[in-house]
């Protein structure tokens, strides 16, 4: 059955701000600058502000601001950096795109974050950084992580790209590590009208490093002191970014509602044994990118919910050391059991900032018919 409504409506959201989106690109427009122009550095001011860190640099997608970062902190062939094994692919395959090695570290089953206890055990001399995700806009438990980053004298790159504005013990994430990696791919919570992404740090030299790389590796026009890519942000892109970022606090505060009606909706329904929450740790401000329960029968409440046409998605049914093209690092399953329960129980609801009550209580309704049914 076709869904009743969107997992994500991006045209609810413009409908809100579509005055103000067609005159910022209308204003690129006569400028005619696309690339390396004003909006883009006023966006990257904005956000350098907002995250708290000296600098921040566009550059054309989430996965590459991951390679930009691995690149410009000198990570190549024969490295090893510590990597998520339950999260989307972008980590782990900049790490391998770069000639070196993932490291896997299972999850907390009840974070889905890196599992800092974990890491220890996992360094080698080869590691040369670490490499947390903030998954469905939770902060990855940061302290112990730059703890032992620190005892080793590792960088911290810190994948934000779910998760911009939340915070960890009173600090934004992307401002804690070496270098914050952000996207602004249209499900994000800030997005584009396309591709985009952000690196973020607070080292003048990094940031110089992140500047040279995304330009070719050049500095001045026809000479290359490095070897780079082609990977910024465009100007339309950051004008309209410029216009949603000043949504952002609002459009959280709703995502943060919805999840906390979900929490009350549920427990009406009497879900609260069959359906396990999103927890927010104390110290956490969860930012709720996604919102992900887990149930063990998972997959059959999925195909009952969609014959209902109630939206869900599943991120991710596969744990990334169990992937065809990590193949060739050997991992067989049950090494990593956290990540691998986790792919078979997670079930994400829509939590769009305009998402209606009444959406909400008839995803839970669906949601206590099945288990009812199961109980019957
Ligand atoms: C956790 C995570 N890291 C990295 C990326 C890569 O970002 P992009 O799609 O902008 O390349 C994404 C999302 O798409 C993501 O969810």
């Amino acid at each position: 059955m076709e869904p009743l409504f969107p997992f994500l409506d991006l045209k609810a959201q413009f409908a809100t701000i579509r005055d103000e989106v067609m005159a910022a690109v209308t204003r690129v427009m006569e400028s005619q600058q696309f690339i390396l122009g004003k909006e883009g550095e006023e966006l990257e001011g904005e956000i350098a502000q907002r995250v708290g860190v000296s600098a921040a640099v566009g550059c054309a997608s989430g996965t590459d601001a991951l390679m930009l970062a691995l690149q410009a902190l000198g990570v190549g062939a024969g490295d090893e950096v510590i990597a998520a094994p339950f999260t989307f692919v972008a980590s782990a395959g900049a790490i391998a795109r770069l000639g070196a090695k993932p490291v896997f570290v299972d999850i907390q089953p009840d974070t889905f974050n890196l599992d800092p206890n974990l890491i220890e055990r996992a360094l080698s001399g080869r590691t040369r950084a670490i490499l947390p995700v903030h998954l469905f806009g939770l902060a990855a438990d940061l302290d112990p992580i730059l703890e032992v980053a620190k005892a080793h004298r590792l960088p911290v790159i810190e994948d934000a790209a779910q998760s911009i504005d939340a915070s960890y013990r009173g600090s934004k994430v992307g401002s804690l590590g070496a270098v914050g990696c952000f996207s602004f791919y249209p499900t994000k919570n800030l997005s584009g009208a396309g591709e985009g992404g952000l690196l973020t740090t607070n080292d003048p030299e990094l940031a110089d490093r992140f500047r040279v790389l995304r330009d070719q590796g050049s500095r001045q026009r026809y000479s290359y002191e490095v070897l780079g890519t082609n990977s910024r942000l465009d100007e339309i892109q950051a004008a309209i970014l410029r216009v949603k970022l000043r949504c952002l606090d609002a459009w959280t505060a709703a995502r943060r509602r919805n999840a906390a009606r979900y929490a009350a909706i549920f427990k009406e329904c009497g879900l609260g044994d069959c359906v396990k929450l999103p927890v927010e740790p104390p110290g956490f401000f969860h930012v709720y990118n996604q919102f992900t329960v887990r149930c063990p029968e998972r997959d059959r409440l999925r195909e009952f919910l969609c014959r209902r046409g109630i939206p869900s998605q599943t991120y991710y049914p596969f744990p990334l050391h169990l992937q065809p093209a990590f193949s060739y690092l050997g991992h067989r399953a049950g090494e990593f059991p956290e990540a691998e329960r986790a792919s078979r129980e997670v079930l994400s609801f829509p939590i769009y900032p305009e998402l209606s009550a009444e959406r909400q209580t008839s995803v839970g309704r669906a949601i206590a018919e099945f288990y009812d049914k199961a109980r019957a």
